[in-house]
């Protein structure tokens, strides 16, 4: 592999690739239905002869570039989907949809897998065995993934042996690549709990059976959960970050409710903390003689790096931007990632790509305020085209 080929082949995408970005940003859609993104990348795909295929519950876009030897499958990942929040950056190219915008950066991976696709379409040659792109909807909370998992992804005669996928992200400076070995980012399951009791006068709580306290005492609970009942180093975060009750000063409501999520790093872990939240919330209200009502909606699962293919990756991004502009990344990060299902059933990596403005406030993903610095998309489309190139080397035999 040339790095220094690579990364100029991928700077001369760059301008298209920034173009391609900003009106993808301009026209953010939410969901698992996004048919002008779609059509986007279709567009963008078209005449570099890849066998393309879109989804049916969802707009998914999978293309295939098929080197010129024989060799395994590499899937490259890239979501689609948007944010429900009213964009504040003041940029020219601007979200034009009310209530939606690209907070998350999903418009940069878009744009840099389709750079990628471009770079490795004219390097077919270099390709023993071939390129899966995955383009997904729904990453927010709507199991895009898993839709596209069942509709087939990995079905078929060459599935892929290895799959990566980049975030960008405030947490580094512009074109440095992060990623570790194992968990790198957490399970997200959200839970929904009421806590009943019976409604009255706010002066005689005797006659009523107040939920308030009740759901209070659960929440200190779950904090004792965590901090007594979970192994400290398989951690696991439980936060409540709603609390409903009540509507004046003088009536004891009949219910209260929270609402939160629980976070961890493992399945084990995942298992213990659901089950606890469970039963610290039945047995605290049973406890003062009130019922609990919890229901659990299950997010995404822990997000594992295989071993051997971070430190491929690892190594790839050394030999193409130089050790100083890669981190071993020390913890995983507590946010979660449906390319969890797809790194369940096919050894890969999730990594990181530093889009932080080099000068001015920092907003972090999610942010209405969130800006990317676009530099940096070179350094991505690069490394999708380095880690491809590298893993279909015709000499190494296609693997690491
Ligand atoms: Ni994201």
């Amino acid at each position: 592999m040339k790095a220094p080929e690579i990364l100029a082949e991928a700077a001369g995408l760059l301008d298209d690739t920034i173009a391609l970005r900003r009106r993808i940003h301009r026209h953010p859609e939410i969901g698992l239905t996004l048919p002008r993104t779609q059509r986007t990348v279709l567009e963008a795909l078209a005449g570099l002869g890849l066998d393309v295929r879109t989804g049916e519950r969802a707009t998914s876009v999978v293309a295939r570039l098929r080197g010129e030897r024989p060799g395994p499958t590499i899937l490259l990942r890239a979501d689609m989907d948007a944010l429900p929040l009213r964009e504040d950056t003041g940029l020219p190219f601007a979200s034009e949809v009310d209530g939606a915008m690209h907070a998350c950066g999903h418009d940069t991976h878009v744009a840099m897998l389709v750079g990628a696709a471009r770079l490795l379409a004219q390097r077919r040659a270099d390709l023993a065995g071939s390129v899966l792109f995955m383009f997904q909807p729904g990453e927010e909370g709507y199991h895009g993934a898993r839709v596209m998992l069942e509709e087939g992804l990995l079905a078929g005669a060459e599935p892929p042996t290895g799959a990566f996928a980049l975030h960008v992200g405030h947490r580094s400076p512009a074109g440095v690549i992060a990623t570790r070995p194992g968990p790198t980012m957490a399970s997200g399951d959200t839970f929904q709990i009421t806590v009943r009791g019976r409604g009255g006068h706010a002066s005689s709580p005797h006659d009523c059976l107040d939920p308030i306290p009740v759901a209070c005492e659960i929440v200190q609970a779950f904090q004792t959960l965590v901090a007594r009942r979970v192994n400290v180093f398989d951690p696991a975060v439980v936060t409540v970050a709603k609390i409903e009750a009540g509507t004046t000063r003088n009536v004891i409501p009949e219910s209260a409710s929270l609402l939160g999520t629980v976070r961890t790093l493992s399945e084990q872990a995942r298992e213990r903390v659901l089950a606890g939240v469970r039963r610290v919330a039945e047995g605290i209200a049973a406890t003062h003689e009130a019922e609990a009502s919890i229901e659990l909606i299950r997010g995404y699962p822990v997000t594992v790096n295989d071993a051997d293919f971070a430190s491929f990756v690892l190594d790839t991004a050394r030999d193409l931007v130089g050790p100083e502009r890669v981190e071993e990344m020390r913890t995983p990060i507590m946010g979660s990632e449906d390319f969890a299902y797809v790194l369940q059933r096919v050894p890969g990596t999730i990594a990181f790509l530093g889009t932080r403005p080099d000068s001015g406030p920092v907003y972090p993903n999610h942010s209405n305020r969130m800006l990317v610095n676009e530099s940096a998309l070179a350094t991505g489309i690069a490394m999708h085209a380095a880690v491809a190139l590298r893993f279909l080397a015709p000499r190494a035999g296609g693997a690491r």
